[in-house]
Parts: structure tokens; C-alpha cells; sequence
């Protein structure tokens, strides 16, 4: 049974190939359109929390490959509250292929996935956000050929978006630096899992609390809301510590010449990066949000097959 909950759960054989494949149905869509693999196949999106980018390039990658896709608001389903999470898992595999989740708790997504029969992709959860790491390697992928010696700065929270992208990183031999307060460090089980993966690739992982160090001869410059969905009530304290953290044109002059700058938005502009950057030559926001729809693609061609 395949799921997609996690970049740890994949070899770095198997994301080089499903980058390999992303760059495949782009080059295809590119070109006339994809063929219409899913005639019949249908997604079921369950969220808990709100989105933009990942209810509208799940939806339109399944259309593009000839299937379709069913949004489940979190008012609908109440998963967990109106009816358990092992029900809901049974109940919608009788009626669609794959299904995908946002999620508060990442043990929900597991729960969903241990009860459900068929695919489940993680669509974020509170640990982790492994489909915006296929898009944020493959953006990278792009603009350099490789991952491979890379160096990469995550700047800001440690959050779930930094999880996934320091696993990326370690599994296809990109150095990954976080530049982040004290106190709002990773979680240490995914520190010691990017180790393993770092030195199993042969990069490194650091992990550093001074900005500028952080930023020293950086290819990439990637940064996040400095609260995330679910801590809101943090959102006062937060806008005090994260300023000296912020992706702004003097810190982005301290990275290489040629450094790309990527967030998986949306963005807090005027906090966690400025317009300047977000709009400047560096920025990739927005074909690493294009990407997307081309790496999840591969995500679901890969579990479906
Ligand atoms: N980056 C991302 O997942 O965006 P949404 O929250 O809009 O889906
Ligand atoms: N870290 C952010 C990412 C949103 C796509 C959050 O969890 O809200």
C-alpha cells in the first residue's frame, strides 16, 4: 500500500525519479497537454484548515490527467469530531482512487492512512509538508540541474515546511542551513532523521541561530510565514522575535550573487519577507508555486500506478 505522508519514507532514488517524472508531465503539459491517465479516477481532498495553492493544483492535476477531484471542506467532514477518523478512511475508500489531507495533527493523516484502502497524501500537517518539498526541490532542480552540493538557508520558524525541506535536502545532497531564534528550533526527531539522510548523501545539516551566518554563500534563501496555521494566538509574540530573521534586500545581498529566493506562501510581505524580495530578481515564488501542480502530478501518477 502506498501513501505519501512523508519525504522520510522515500529513498532518495525514488524522489530523484518522482522529480524525474514531474519534469516529464511539465515538459508534456507544456506541450499540448497531459494524456488522460485518471479517466474515472477520483481525489478526495479533506481540509481542516484553509488553502489556496494546494486545493487548486491537486484539483487541477487530476483534471489535467483526465480524473477529478472532490473538495471536503472542514465544516463538511468535522474529521475526528463528527465521525472518527477511521470511519471517515473506510467509508470514502469505497467511493474514490486517492485521497489527500490537510490536517492540524500529523497523527491524523497516519490514522487516516492506516484505516484507509487505498492512497493518502499528506496536504500538510502540524510536523510536516511534504508535497510543497517536491515543488520546492524540483524549483531548485530547475534553476541549477541539481540539488547535488547545493547549499540551502531556511530562514525563520521551524516549522513544518522546514522539516520537509531539510529532509528533501539531506535525501538529494543539498547542504541545508536553518537560521532560526532560539526556542523555535525543529523538532530534534527531525533533526536526527536529516542527519541520517545528510550523511548517507554525503551533505550536512546546521543549525544556527545568527542570521547572516545562516545566509554566508547560499544558492537558496527559502522562507515562512513566522506563524503558522493553528497558533495564532502566538502571532503578537512572534512579530517581537522574528524581525532580525526577515528575508529583506540587505540579507539577501550577504547570500551569493545568483541566489534564488523561494517561500511556499502565503507570505506575511512587510514580516517575514518584503515586497522588494518577493517581487525582485531573485524570487521564484511564483513558478515554485506552479511547481506544484507538476510535482503532485508525479505524486499521484507514482501512487496510483
Ligand atoms: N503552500 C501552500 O500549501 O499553500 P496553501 O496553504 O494555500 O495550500
Ligand atoms: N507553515 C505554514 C505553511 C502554510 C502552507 C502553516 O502551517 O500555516
Amino acid at each position: 500500500m502506498k501513501d505519501f505522508l512523508t519525504i522520510a519514507d522515500y529513498s532518495s532514488e525514488s524522489l530523484q525519479g518522482l522529480l524525474d517524472l514531474a519534469i516529464q508531465l511539465k515538459e508534456e503539459w507544456k506541450s499540448g497537454g497531459n494524456k488522460p491517465i485518471f479517466k474515472n479516477k477520483v481525489l478526495a481532498m479533506i481540509f481542516q484548515k484553509p488553502s489556496l495553492r494546494t486545493r487548486v493544483s491537486f484539483d487541477m492535476s487530476m483534471l489535467h490527467l483526465g480524473g477529478n477531484a472532490l473538495y471536503l471542506s472542514p465544516a463538511e467532514i468535522g474529521l475526528g469530531k463528527r465521525e472518527s477518523i477511521a470511519d471517515v478512511a473506510r467509508v470514502v475508500s469505497g467511493y474514490v482512487d486517492v485521497i489527500m489531507a490537510r490536517v492540524f495533527d500529523h497523527a491524523h493523516v497516519e490514522e487516516l492512512a492506516k484505516w484507509a484502502s487505498i492512497p493518502v497524501i499528506n496536504g500538510l500537517s502540524d510536523y510536516n509538508h511534504p508535497c510543497q518539498a517536491m515543488a520546492d526541490a524540483l524549483t531548485i532542480y530547475e534553476e541549477f540541474g541539481s540539488m547535488k552540493g547545493l547549499n540551502v538557508t531556511y530562514m525563520g520558524d521551524g516549522n513544518n515546511v522546514a522539516v520537509s525541506l531539510m529532509h528533501v535536502c539531506a535525501k538529494l545532497g543539498a547542504n541545508f542551513t536553518i537560521g532560526n531564534p532560539e526556542g523555535y528550533d525543529m523538532p530534534e526527531s527531525a533533526i536526527e532523521l536529516g542527519k541520517q539522510f545528510a550523511a548517507a548523501s554525503g551533505s550536512t545539516i546546521s543549525l544556527l541561530n545568527d542570521p547572516h551566518e545562516a545566509v554566508k554563500e547560499v544558492d537558496a534563501i527559502y522562507t515562512d510565514t513566522w506563524t503558522s496555521m493553528g497558533q495564532e494566538e502566538e502571532t503578537k509574540k512572534h512579530q517581537q522575535v522574528f524581525p532580525p530573521y526577515q528575508v529583506n534586500e540587505a540579507l539577501v545581498a550577504e547570500a551569493k550573487d545568483n541566489v534564488i529566493v523561494l517561500h511556499c506562501l502565503p507570505a506575511h510581505r512587510g514580516e517575514e519577507i518584503t515586497d522588494e524580495v518577493a517581487d525582485g530578481p531573485h524570487s521564484r515564488l511564483f513558478p515554485q508555486a506552479h511547481n506544484r501542480l507538476h510535482a503532485q502530478k508525479a505524486i499521484l501518477v507514482h501512487l496510483l500506478s
